[in-house]
């Protein structure tokens, strides 16, 4: 039985310092974070590429397949869903996503503790 834990939103920086479809990476209680703003929308997931097994998502590219915000992996080109975390290429596979969202002009993200 595992309970989930309810961690605080942590304010990462500024949302002007984060260009549309550029990643950005921040250290959130430990654990890296990989943060994207594009399409209006911020999506955050770990920094860990779960195939490649190093901290290079947030240099993946940003992309679209079908109306889907995506996220590839800049190590050997995985493409991601940033809405789900799930991959386009490889069932069972998934980021992380943590939840993220912007207060007063500040980027805030609370880690998720999913299996
Ligand atoms: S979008 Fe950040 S304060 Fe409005």
């Amino acid at each position: 039985m595992t309970a989930p834990t309810m961690l605080d939103w942590a304010v990462v920086c500024p949302l002007d310092l984060l260009d549309p479809d550029r990643g950005a990476a921040a250290l959130v209680d430990g654990v890296q974070v990989a943060l994207f703003r594009t399409g209006g929308e911020l999506y955050a997931v770990d920094n860990l590429d779960p195939v490649g097994g190093a901290y290079v998502m947030s240099r993946g590219i940003v992309g679209s397949r079908g109306g889907v915000p995506t996220l590839a992996s800049p190590l050997h080109k995985q493409v991601y869903d940033l809405r789900t975390g799930r991959c386009l290429d490889l069932p069972d596979v998934a980021l992380r996503r943590h939840e993220v969202r912007c207060r007063n002009g500040l980027v805030e993200v609370r880690l998720r503790q999913e299996g």
